[in-house]
This record gives C-alpha cells, structure tokens and sequence, in this order.
C-alpha cells in the first residue's frame, strides 16, 4: 500500500489533487477537512462540538483527529493506497501517523509539497467563497487559518526531513494539470 501525504497551505490545491489521484490510481482520498465539515453538516454530537473551531480557522484537538485517523487506518489496510490531505497538520499529528503506520508495517512513501503564494491563496479562496459559501473563507479566518499553517503545520517539514521521508516540492500555482502531470511523475516512480 502506498501513503501519500499532500502538504501545504489552506488553498494551495491539496483537495483538488488529492481528488485527481484517487481518481487516476484508486487510492482512498483521506481528508480530514471533509470529514470535519461533513460532522458539521449532520449537526452529530462531533460536528456541534467542533463547528465554532474549525468557522474560527483554528485546528481541531489532536486527540479528536487521533481517534478518527486510527479507525480510518484500521478500515484502510487492503487499499491500494491512501492520500492524506489537510493531515497531519501538528507535530504531534505527523508523530501519531508515523507510530499508527508503522504499527501496520506500512509508512509514508511520499510527501508532496504544494508551494505557492499568500496573494495567490487569498485570490483562490476569496473566489471559493462566492462560489461555495464555505464558512472558513472569509477575510479575517484566511488570516487565522495562515497563522496555524506557519506555526503549527509548516514545522512538520523539518521533521520530515529529520526521519529521511521522500519529499518533493511542486509549484502549485499552474493550471491544474500541469501540477498534477508533476505528481503523477513522482507517484509513477513509486509503482
Ligand atoms: P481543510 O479542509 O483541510 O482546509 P485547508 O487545508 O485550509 O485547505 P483548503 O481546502 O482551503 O485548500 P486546499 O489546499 O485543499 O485547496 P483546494 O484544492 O480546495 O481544513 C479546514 C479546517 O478543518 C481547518 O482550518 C481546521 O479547523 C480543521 N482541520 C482539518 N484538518 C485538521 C487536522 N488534521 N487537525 C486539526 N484541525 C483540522 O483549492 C482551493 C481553491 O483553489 C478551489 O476553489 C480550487 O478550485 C482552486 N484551485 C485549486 N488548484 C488550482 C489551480 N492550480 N489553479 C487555479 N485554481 C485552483
């Protein structure tokens, strides 16, 4: 089974590439964000509790995101291949993964990292947020969510490179194609 995670800030295309893999390899789209937003969504007991987080732009608790990852992981273990996306977004995040794929002999093949600018993400999202409404693209919760990518997502970069994982950076701000012929170069070295 091959682990993929798809890094980078809010707006950077991680959904809109994770989608085009699953779609082109078979691999399951792991998206934390859509499984916050859906548990909103149904109003459950889960989606109540996290909802005024996740509008604010901060990051839900590690130990709410550790169950839902571990029984994921679990479900998972016949796939052909998982896309993490939006996950893991804390230090602690990125060590739970680690510890949970290697209790199931498995580990992160690739890491792929979208670059791109803070105009481009304001412009992405600002259109986002007339066309779909989503209630984290305002103004002021772009600000909050870049402030939680810098300080507690973007250090997991170090720590990747610290334990030797395969990471690749791809500029992100092309036509969608263009990034994604470059993923699937590196996902095809994999195969
Ligand atoms: P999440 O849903 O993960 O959102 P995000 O990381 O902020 O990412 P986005 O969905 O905004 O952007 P993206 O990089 O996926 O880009 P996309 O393809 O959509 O998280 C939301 C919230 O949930 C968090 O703030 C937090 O509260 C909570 N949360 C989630 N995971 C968590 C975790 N692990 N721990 C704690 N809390 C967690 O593209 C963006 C736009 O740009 C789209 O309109 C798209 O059509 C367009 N676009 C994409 N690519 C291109 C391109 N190449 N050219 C032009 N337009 C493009």
């Amino acid at each position: 089974m091959i682990n993929i995670v798809i890094f980078g800030p809010l707006g950077s295309g991680k959904g809109t590439q994770a989608q085009k893999i699953k779609e082109k390899y078979g691999f399951i789209h792991f998206s934390t964000g859509d499984l916050l937003r859906e548990e909103i969504k149904k109003q459950t007991p889960l989606g109540k509790k996290i909802e005024t987080i996740v509008n604010s732009g901060a990051l839900v608790s590690d130990e709410i995101i550790e169950d839902i990852v571990k029984e994921f992981i679990k479900n998972n273990l016949n796939a052909k291949g998982i896309i993490f996306d939006g996950y893991p977004r804390t230090l602690h995040q990125a060590e739970t993964l680690d510890k949970e794929l290697i209790n199931n002999n498995l580990k992160i093949d690739l890491v792929i990292k979208l670059n791109i600018s803070e105009s481009i993400i304001k412009n992405r999202l600002k259109y986002r947020a007339l066309k779909e409404g989503r209630a984290d693209d305002n103004e002021d919760t772009i600000i909050n969510r870049l402030q939680f990518f810098y300080q507690y997502t973007l250090p997991i970069i170090d720590y990747y490179q610290k334990t030797n994982k395969n990471i690749v950076e791809i500029y992100g701000d092309r036509d969608v194609n263009e990034v994604f012929a470059d993923i699937c170069k590196q996902i095809d070295k994999l195969l």
